[in-house]
């Protein structure tokens, strides 16, 4: 059976659904395929960070997309609650980088001083002033930088407010999977799924970690691929902590039921999704280390997902250019959740208003293309 829309959204993760609600949201006919529940692969499966600061290294594009996506993030949950009455649990409580040793100050101090240059909000905290926000934590600790404007979500909820307001828009939800696109000349014409071809004006590969295989289906070179992030989730006191905390290269993110999320592991590991020992005991020592009660906690759950990576690893989010037909939003690697918003937007301004809003060179999908 052939079927017909304006948009065909490959990929129902936080990508693919905020851009579906976005597009729909501009009067768009939008069809989204996702071969499980919306949000089942890696935007569950990540901790929610919205930590623009804490994850750049220097200004950059990617520090620019954070911040502008970060931006939004208030008023979206404000309308995710209103249309669909999920609270997405947008924290604002910041970010402590904790020092263990003079390695870590270093970087911390000059992460800080980088960040104040930049206009961008960071304090060196003495000792007592990080055990005074969290007063677990391990009195061995020489400091700590703050990033007050680092925040979270809970991300797995993110993803369901976000397929419930899109479906309220009229997206149409088909639950399949994309094998190939479907192409004439220069042209991306849609997609097959099982026995059934889905024509669109535009179809937006929103597919995650599997973007570069359904690329290569219409011969474009796309080298997205997994990488695995391990995360074990203990079950804690509700509001004991406040704050994203960071040690090394772990993080902590305290959810609103109390769970406490460590992770995450970086492992170019194939499509395993498994967690292993090594990891388990490398996230408990870092924690544990860093707060000595957690070691009482119950383990509630370990699990596993697949970041898209791109080899820069930046997002690539644009028109494959030379090819009609065909956006790519995909490869946002570590900073699904927090880059979903400003993804959304910039989609909806290149299709609706033909003005993207940032310059989108870096992120251009045929940058790997020789
Ligand atoms: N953004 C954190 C991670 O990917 O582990």
């Amino acid at each position: 059976m052939a079927r017909t829309a304006d948009i065909l959204v490959v990929g129902g993760g936080v990508i693919g659904c905020a851009i579906a609600y976005e597009l729909a949201k501009a009067g768009l006919a939008v069809t989204l395929v996702e071969r499980g529940t919306p949000g089942c692969e890696a935007s569950s499966a990540g901790a929610g960070m919205l930590a623009p600061q804490a994850e750049s290294s220097a200004p950059s594009p990617r520090l620019a997309l954070g911040l502008a996506s970060k931006a939004l993030y208030a008023d979206l949950a404000l309308e995710l609650r209103e249309r669909t009455g999920l609270d997405i649990e947008y924290e604002t409580g910041g970010n402590l980088h904790c020092f263990l040793d003079e390695g870590d100050e270093a970087v911390g101090r000059a992460a800080c001083a980088w960040q104040r240059e930049a206009g961008l909000k960071a304090e060196l905290l003495s000792r007592a002033d990080a055990l005074g926000l969290e007063p677990d934590i391990s009195a061995e600790i020489r400091g700590a930088l703050f990033f007050p404007e680092d925040h979270w979500v809970n991300n797995p909820r993110l993803v369901t407010a976000l397929a419930g307001a899109a479906a309220q828009e009229g997206v149409r939800f088909v639950t399949g999977e994309v094998a190939a696109f479907l192409r004439a000349g220069d042209r991306i014409t849609g997609g097959q799924v099982g026995e059934d071809r889905i024509r669109a004006a535009v179809v937006v590969l929103a597919a995650g970690a599997w973007s570069g295989q359904l690329a290569a289906t219409a011969g474009l070179r796309l080298p997205v691929g997994p990488v695995r992030g391990q995360i074990v989730c203990l079950e804690g006191i509700p509001r004991r902590h406040r704050h994203l905390l960071h040690v090394g290269d772990h993080y902590l993110v305290p959810r609103v039921n109390g769970e406490i999320l460590i992770g995450a592991s970086v492992e170019w590991a194939g499509f395993a999704k498994q967690v292993t020992a090594e990891y388990v005991r490398s996230a408990l020592d870092a924690a544990i280390r860093l707060a000595p009660a957690l070691a009482r906690l119950p383990v509630k759950a370990t699990w596993a997902g697949f970041r898209p990576w791109a080899p820069d690893e930046l997002p690539v989010i644009g028109p494959w250019p030379g090819l009609e037909g065909l956006v790519v939003a995909t490869g946002h690697f570590r900073n699904g959740i927090l880059w979903a918003p400003i993804t959304a937007r910039l989609i909806r301004e290149l299709l609706v208003d033909h003005a993207p809003s940032l310059d989108l060179t870096p992120f251009r999908p045929d940058r790997f293309a020789k």
